[in-house]
Order: structure tokens, then sequence, then C-alpha cells
């Protein structure tokens, strides 16, 4: 399905992070509706180097380009000669999804390095080639906020602040080049497997139920509420954003806070399981969203954008997949 009227053949677009969840679908979606548009995938990919909390310091996968006929560039946007490998391409449009993904990891170092200084050094290269930029910025901007609008901002780990950061930046370039952020809410769906622990509880709890344990939820888990978002409709907002003429930062979600135990109850009526759940301490109580709803007024407005999928038809159109994951990765 086609987002937007622009036609992107004959363009050539750039994914930072295209080896990754969302940016591979991002590339799926060029290839599948422009085949004569270039896309190419710039990526670190995963070595086998993990962060303090034993979690891969890059989740970019293989696995999640198999099948895709653009150009790949293995590269650290936090390397100056990987970035200028970009400079010979006519860039129109470049979607920046590389960034540390995992909230819990600590070192604040790196993750200002990686998310904010390398996000100026691609904010340079659009302006030098006149390219759009769509960024990935993060619900985690409003961390311990209980109102989700820009403006309302409380991030509570340094993941969040480096999102909010980015947004920061990003108004130094408003008068200069089309840029918009886009403050992802909790992004299930396809192609999210290899994000390992940090991969959608969507996924995990379906694992859970398909492996025939019982789903592990964090006690009191009908009353923690997110705005969860199904990949599609975050290709959507990416795309909508190539055509807006209102540079600025927009929330996408689905403006609906589910609980965690929705997303189980949806999965056992969908797999047709009865079974028991367990109840796990939280362990990331001070730095945990318990609620998060997406006030999504200004991402309709100004970038046209009209989430299609309920946590009940996304999980829908996710089951065959995870499905799909399980029989081929899991089992
Ligand atoms: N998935 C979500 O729920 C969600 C929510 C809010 C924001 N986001 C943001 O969306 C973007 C995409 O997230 P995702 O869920 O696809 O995560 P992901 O980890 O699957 O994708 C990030 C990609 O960036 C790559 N990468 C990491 N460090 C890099 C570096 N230094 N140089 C080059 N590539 C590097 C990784 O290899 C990976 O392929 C990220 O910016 C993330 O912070 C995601």
């Amino acid at each position: 399905m086609k987002y937007s009227n622009i036609d992107f053949n004959n363009k050539t677009v750039v994914i930072t992070g295209g080896a990754g969840f969302i940016g591979s679908n991002l590339a799926f979606y060029f290839q599948e509706n422009y085949p004569n548009c270039k896309v190419i995938v710039f990526d670190k990919f995963r070595s086998e180097e993990t962060f303090s909390n034993g979690n891969l310091k890059s989740f970019g996968h293989f696995k999640n380009l198999l099948g895709f006929n653009g150009i790949i560039i293995s590269g650290d946007i936090n390397n100056k000669d990987d970035l200028a490998r970009l400079e010979e391409y006519d860039i129109d449009y470049i979607f920046h999804e590389a960034a540390i993904s995992d909230t819990t990891v600590a070192d604040q170092k790196i993750m200002i390095d990686t998310n904010v200084n390398a996000f100026k050094d691609l904010c340079d290269l659009a302006v030098r080639k006149n390219a759009s930029m769509i960024y990935a910025s993060s619900a985690a901007t409003y961390g311990n906020s209980t109102v989700f609008k820009v403006g309302h901002e409380k991030p509570n780990n340094v993941y969040g602040f480096s999102k909010l950061m980015m947004d920061n930046l990003a108004k130094e370039y408003f008068d200069k080049i089309r840029i918009v952020g886009l403050r992802y809410f909790n992004v299930y769906g396809p192609r999210e497997y290899f994000k390992n622990k940090t991969a959608s509880m969507v996924l995990q709890f379906g694992l859970q139920l398909l492996k025939g344990e019982s789903a592990k939820l964090f006690e009191g888990s009908d009353n923690i509420l997110r705005d969860f978002i199904y990949v599609e409709d975050v290709i959507q907002a990416n795309i909508k954003a190539c055509e807006t003429d209102k540079n600025g930062v927009y929330n996408v979600g689905t403006g609906r806070a589910r609980s965690f135990q929705d997303i189980v109850n949806i999965l056992k009526r969908e797999l047709e399981i009865i079974r028991d759940d367990t109840y796990i301490p939280n362990p990331y109580i001070g730095q945990y969203q318990f609620f998060t709803e997406a006030d999504i007024e200004d991402t309709k407005k100004y970038l046209g954008y009209e989430p299609r999928f309920s946590l009940e038809e996304g999980i829908k159109a996710y089951l065959p997949e995870i499905i799909r994951i399980y029989e081929e990765e899991v089992r």
C-alpha cells in the first residue's frame, strides 16, 4: 500500500539502521512499491560486542534484509570515514533509524555520541545534499510525564534524554531542510526478532505461549498501559513525513493506551490457548513508564497520519509471522 503521492522511483533514499527492525521494514516498503527507487542501507550490523547490561551493542541482522536488492554499506554512524561513503550519492531522503535503541543502556557517553553527535553529522550531510531528513525520536522523551504532547518531556533514562537532545538539535535545521522527528511509541511487528530481549512484548509473549509456557508479565500488568503501535503505521508516518511542509517533531502512536495484560489476552484468544499467566516483580521501577498514550492530533493535522491498526488488528496481522519465527528460529 502506498502512503503518499510522491513518486519515489528514480529517487535515492538512505536508511541508516536499515538492517534493524524499523529500518528494514522501510527498505522493503520502497523496494516493493517503487522498483526504481535506489535504496541504500547504512548499518553497523551486529558484532559480538555487548554493553554492561549483557545486550548486544547493535542488533542489525542480515536476515532482516533477505530478499533486499538495494545497496548495503556496513558502517558506524560514529565514524566519519564510514559516513563519507555516502557522499558519492545524490541523496533525496534520509530515514535515520540507526541508534542505540536499547532503553536500558546506562553508558551515557556512547549513548550521546551515537544518538546525538552522529545525528548532527547526518543532518549536515542532508544539508549538503539538500535531502529531507526524517528521523526516529521516541516516546521515551516523555519519561515520567503524564502529558504525551510535544513540550511536556521528562525523560527518565539516558536513552530518552538522548532522543530529546536530537529533537532540540533538529530545530537548528528547520530553516535549512525538511526535517521531521517521529516519536514512536511501543512498536511491534515483523523483523523485530533480532532485537532479542529488547523486542516487543507482543513477540515475547507470543513465543512464550507457542513454546507451551505461561506468559510472564510484570506484577500489576493490567495497570501498566502503553500505546502499542504496529510497524506498518510507523512506515505510514515516515512516508507521510516526506510530504509535510511543517518541520517539527510528531508523536507516532495509535492514540490509545492498552495494557500488557491486553496483549496476552488477545494472543491467547487468537491462538486458542487457555493457560494461567505468571507474574514477576518489575526490576525497572524508577526508570519505567507505567502509562503512555500518544496525542496524535498534530500528526494527523500536519502529516495526514491516520493509524490503521488497533492492538487487536496489529496482533492478528503479525501472528502468522510470530508463528513462522517460532517454527524457523526458535524451535
Ligand atoms: N522499536 C521501538 O519501539 C522504538 C520506539 C521508539 C523509538 N525507536 C527508535 O527507532 C529507531 C529504530 O529502532 P528499531 O526498533 O528498529 O531498533 P533496531 O535496534 O532494530 O535498529 C537500529 C539499527 O541501528 C543499527 N545501529 C546501531 N548503532 C549503530 C551505529 N553506531 N552505526 C550504524 N548503525 C547502528 C543497528 O545495527 C540496528 O540495525 C531507533 O532510533 C530507535 O531508538 C524505536
